[in-house]
């Protein structure tokens, strides 16, 4: 087997085993997946394909924008698990990096937390662009390795789980790979699902979070944990 294959096979035997013994339990709650939707101005009918879609809750939210739904991951297990749950789903085992749609198929493409577990992210980011549409919006969220946290935990003590193929680069660093791809950046987020979280513990519960709503913080956007990258296809 050859190293690329090996790797691959490693990281999906992670991904299998932690669904199994996880299952939604690693995943973020379903509340913090409505605001990619809402940056993308998700409208019904859209064709929505989800990379990386794990258990699928993207998808689970998407159902609120009446959009066609559509997911891939290279787990079985994570696709087993998702079917299960939403069997009216067009959900299939894939690798990202050869995806199985005619081109110019969808409207909007999102890939949450995932783009840095791919071994070869430039194939993945050219199969998007070649299965969305002209006018097809992007939504990537990707680790940020500028914080305490990455240089601290993952780099200096070793914590990067390897197996699962963590990764994590800068803003500048992600914004070049997305321009040689040939996408165009609209805008970058800070990661919102830590913020809400956070304004939720200083409403003191009395305020609710509306998770459909960019929180505002002032910090630089180079802080982020991870980014979220709204983006389009170059012209
Ligand atoms: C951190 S999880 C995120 C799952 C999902 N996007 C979410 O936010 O709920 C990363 C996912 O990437 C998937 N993955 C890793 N490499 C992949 C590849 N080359 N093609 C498709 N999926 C991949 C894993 O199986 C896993 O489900």
């Amino acid at each position: 087997m050859s190293k690329e294959l090996d790797n691959q096979e490693q990281i999906i035997q992670w991904f299998n085993n932690t669904y199994t013994k996880r299952g939604f339990w690693y995943l973020r709650p379903k509340k913090a997946y409505y605001i990619y939707l809402e940056i993308l101005k998700a409208q019904p009918n859209q064709k929505l394909l989800d990379i990386a879609c794990g258990l699928g809750r993207l998808l689970e939210a998407s159902k609120d924008y009446n959009v066609k739904p559509y997911g891939i991951d290279i787990s079985s297990v994570a696709i087993m698990k998702a079917k299960e749950q939403f069997p009216d789903f067009n959900l299939s085992i894939a690798n990202a990096e050869k995806l199985p749609f005619e081109n110019n198929t969808f409207d909007i493409i999102t890939c949450i937390g995932s783009l840095e577990r791919m071994i070869n992210t430039q194939n993945a980011l050219k199969e998007m662009l070649r299965v969305g549409n002209k006018n097809c919006k992007f939504c990537f969220l990707v680790r940020n390795s500028e914080t305490t946290s990455w240089q601290f935990f993952k780099t200096f003590l070793g914590l990067k789980n390897k197996k699962g193929h963590q990764d994590a680069k800068n803003l500048k660093e992600w914004t070049a790979i997305f321009n040689t791809a040939g996408f165009e950046v609209i805008n970058v987020f800070p990661d919102q699902y830590p913020l809400q979280k956070r304004l939720r513990r200083r409403s003191l519960w009395l305020k609710k979070v509306n998770y459909k709503q960019l929180v505002n913080n002032n910090e630089p956007i180079e802080k982020a944990n991870e980014f979220l990258f709204l983006l389009k296809k170059h012209d």
